[in-house]
């Protein structure tokens, strides 16, 4: 039995990353926010649940434009989620636990209000005015018509200055000018000023974004990113026993090496979206593409052969711009407990490091909201452009019902006690109904449960190093209903099963396997020879020679 032991300069590639957002996760006093006392309280639970480490969306200073991914100050907590000395309360407390934390770094962007942008908009002379990207006017003639992320245009014009800002994210979200070493160097002073506070990672805003060039219509992947990424691994993240994870949409495989693979340090590993997106088509909506159970399968295989041996895949199903996977590709009525838990197995038995997020474990499905409920940023803004494209008012909404970022961003569950326990006030954003059935509390007595069978596979990778080292091996990639894959190394193997349906499908293991011995159902009685709806397994095979 092997334990997961940080003493490992690479003790993240045993490690199960839990995400937190801040404002959704628990209050403390009342004032319908989760902040950072309520994170502490919860603590205990997730060292039970086994994670070795939290990322926290955003906790800096900002206006909340977008929920803390516009940040006024770097080195300053929003006042509503705690103090700097309740920061440290949290790095000293999860410790204690054994949990690290890691920052999430919004790099590409300030907020309106942060210091450096208020100086720049005093004047083209002032020395913070090249910390961001500039074009001239006159106000009718932006440089060129590029788009900003949440509508509109990307230019945003400044009359005392004469001039646009350029943004690829909201209007409050100017973007940096990493072309100004002044501005790299400041980046990079904020990052260890983190980690001499103890934190132990950081994940990496839309990193891919930094070195835009947006008068050649260049955002993703600059000419000079891996440059910039080399440049803040050598002065902010070597010789430190830290992890980092950087968010990039752009990457195929080949620009993914180039930030994770061993022999040219930048990052630890990135997010990719190649399987997140595959019922979406290229830059378009989700949802424009039906879900294909084979496709999924052969982008997985995809990410897990490439990055074998050369470099390290993150493992993901949520996030807090995703909406629910359960909803998703999973059945979010009858069968919800068993999707979570086949989504789950079929997770976590891949290579990498696996990121949960907050109510993941627990099944939490996507939040019947109303028109006027939705509070993020894009929301509103995506509802108008449905609706400017000719999009009928309740296809608009069915459309935000089914892919808003607010669907991860309902409070999460604890009980069935009033708000679900979330807090004592009015939540900022409603409490999903289902909570008298979908809660932590509930779930925790319950040895069937989704939070229980998190518990378990988290257990399991520590346990077993074929998890960590196996090879992966796709069985019958074009089944519409399995997801079927063994992992190797020369001592062990292990065998996931995963049925992607609601009805019973036969089912025995392949030959090879009728010695194995079944170290997880997501069923507490299986019944021989078939599986049951979404139901998923594990085998496991000590080999002989070893
Ligand atoms: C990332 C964040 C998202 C945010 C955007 C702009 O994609 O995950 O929540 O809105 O960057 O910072």
């Amino acid at each position: 039995m092997e334990t997961n032991s940080k003493a490992r300069p690479d003790w993240w590639k045993d490690a199960v990353i839990y995400q937190i957002y801040p404002r959704s996760f628990q209050d403390s006093n009342g004032d319908g926010l989760g902040d950072i006392p309520g994170i502490i309280s919860r603590l205990d639970c997730l060292a039970e649940l086994g994670v070795d480490a939290i990322w926290l969306s955003p906790v800096y200073d900002s206006p909340q434009v977008d929920n803390g991914y516009d940040i006024a100050d770097y080195r300053a907590i929003w006042p509503p989620f705690g103090t700097m000395e309740d920061m440290d309360a949290l790095i000293r407390e999860a410790r204690k636990r054994g949990i690290s934390i890691l920052m999430d770094l919004v790099l590409n962007h300030s907020s309106d209000r942060h210091p450096w942008f208020r100086e720049a908009l005093k004047g083209r002379d002032n020395p913070y005015h090249d910390y961001y990207i500039w074009a001239e006017g006159p106000e009718d003639s932006p440089p060129n018509d590029m788009r900003a992320a949440f509508g509109g245009s990307a230019w945003q014009w400044v009359p005392d200055l004469g001039q646009f800002y350029f943004h690829q994210f909201a209007v409050g979200q100017p973007d940096l000018n990493w072309d100004n070493p002044g501005v790299r160097q400041e980046l990079y002073a904020m990052i260890r000023f983190w980690i001499d506070r103890g934190v132990d990672g950081f994940r990496l805003d839309v990193i891919d974004h930094i070195a835009k060039e947006p008068f050649r219509g260049i955002t993703k992947n600059g000419p000079r990113l891996h440059e910039y990424l080399q440049e803040m691994y050598r002065e902010a993240f070597r010789e430190q026993r830290i992890v980092t994870v950087g968010e990039a949409w752009g990457a195929d495989l080949e620009e993914a090496l180039k930030y994770c693979r061993p022999d040219r340090p930048e990052l630890s590993m990135i997010f990719q979206f190649d399987h997140i997106c595959v019922d979406r088509e290229e830059e378009g909506l989700w949802g424009s593409r039906p879900f294909s159970l084979p496709r999924l399968k052969r982008r997985v295989e995809h990410w897990q052969h490439g990055l074998y041996g050369r470099g390290w895949n993150s493992l993901f199903l949520n996030n807090h711009d995703l909406p629910r996977i359960v909803s998703r590709w999973g059945d979010d009525g009858l069968y919800r407990a068993q999707s979570a838990k086949m989504l789950a197995t079929m997770l976590l038995g891949l290579q990498g490091t696996p990121f949960l997020y907050q109510g993941e474990e627990l099944g939490m499905t996507n939040a019947p909201l109303a028109l006027e409920e939705y509070r993020d940023v894009s929301a509103a803004n995506q509802y108008k452009d449905l609706l400017s494209q000719g999009w009928r008012e309740e296809d608009a909404l069915a459309y935000l019902h089914a892919w808003s970022r607010d669907n991860a961003r309902t409070p999460m569950q604890w009980s069935e006690g009033e708000n679900a326990g979330f807090t004592t006030g009015t939540p900022w954003l409603p409490v999903n109904p289902n909570y008298p059935t979908v809660n932590v509390r509930a779930q925790r007595e319950d040895p069937d449960s989704v939070w229980r069978h998190y518990q378990k596979l988290i257990a399991l990778r520590r346990c077993c190093p074929v998890f960590r080292e196996g090879t992966f091996t796709l069985l019958e990639p074009d089944s519409e209903q399995l997801f079927l894959y063994t992992r190797d190394t020369p001592r062990e193997s292990l065998l996931v099963v995963c049925s992607f349906t609601g009805e019973e499908i036969p089912f025995r293991p392949p030959e090879g396997w009728e010695r194995a011995s079944l170290l997880l159902d997501s069923q507490s009685a299986p019944l021989p020879d078939v599986l049951g709806p979404w139901e998923a397994r594990m085998y496991y095979l000590a080999k002989e020679s070893a």
